[in-house]
């Protein structure tokens, strides 16, 4: 791994950490916000592609593991991961690491839709099939009626994943995974 990478990979842990100062919104009915920290899951897997997007959520990770307050509300700590969030959390190096290597596979011809359907496929439907569950488990409640309460994330989930498709097109020509794939 290249300098220049662990760089960019910082410097996407940074932005999902600058993205948890704008307030969660919580649903009330489930244990787990509403945050503006997904988009920049997305766009560390659109921008960074496989290996640097899914390392950026590893370092953040590690943030959040050694207290941190980089989480909404300026949270932080061994706690939250192994809380009702825990699976969401640890479902974001997997999705950025997917929405990345999906990204290097499409960036020679790139379109908005196409970035869009990753973003959708790993970025919304897998974090919330792999956090849901877990969520439901930690909190004794049914798998179902997790996936339900999951629900509530979609319509904030699909705008998230459209604002870091159009965000990558706009930053397409200076991304770092452009000299990657040529
Ligand atoms: C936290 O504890 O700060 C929340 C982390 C997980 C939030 C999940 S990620 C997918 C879904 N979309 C959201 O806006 N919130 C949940």
């Amino acid at each position: 791994m290249k300098t220049k990478e662990l760089v960019y990979a910082a410097l996407f842990s940074a932005l999902i950490a600058v993205l948890g100062l704008i307030p969660p919104l919580p649903l009330g009915f489930i244990p787990v916000p509403i945050t503006a920290q997904t988009l920049g899951v997305m766009l560390a897997g659109c921008f960074l592609g496989r290996r640097m997007g899914a390392l950026s959520l590893v370092i953040f990770i590690i943030l959040i593991a050694i207290g941190l307050p980089v989480l909404t509300g300026g949270r932080g700590g061994l706690a939250v991961l192994v809380g009702p969030s825990a699976g969401y959390i640890f479902s974001w190096p997997i999705a950025a690491g997917l929405i990345g290597w999906y990204s290097e596979k499409i960036w020679p011809k790139l379109q908005t839709w196409k970035l869009l359907a990753g973003n959708l496929i790993f970025g919304v439907m897998l974090v919330n099939l792999i956090g849901a569950p877990i969520m439901a488990l930690i909190t004794n409640t049914s798998v179902w009626a997790g996936l339900a309460g999951a629900l509530a994330f979609l319509p904030g989930d699909i705008i998230k994943a459209v604002i870091a498709a159009v965000i990558t097109m706009q930053l397409k020509a200076i991304s770092p995974i452009e000299e990657k794939v040529q």
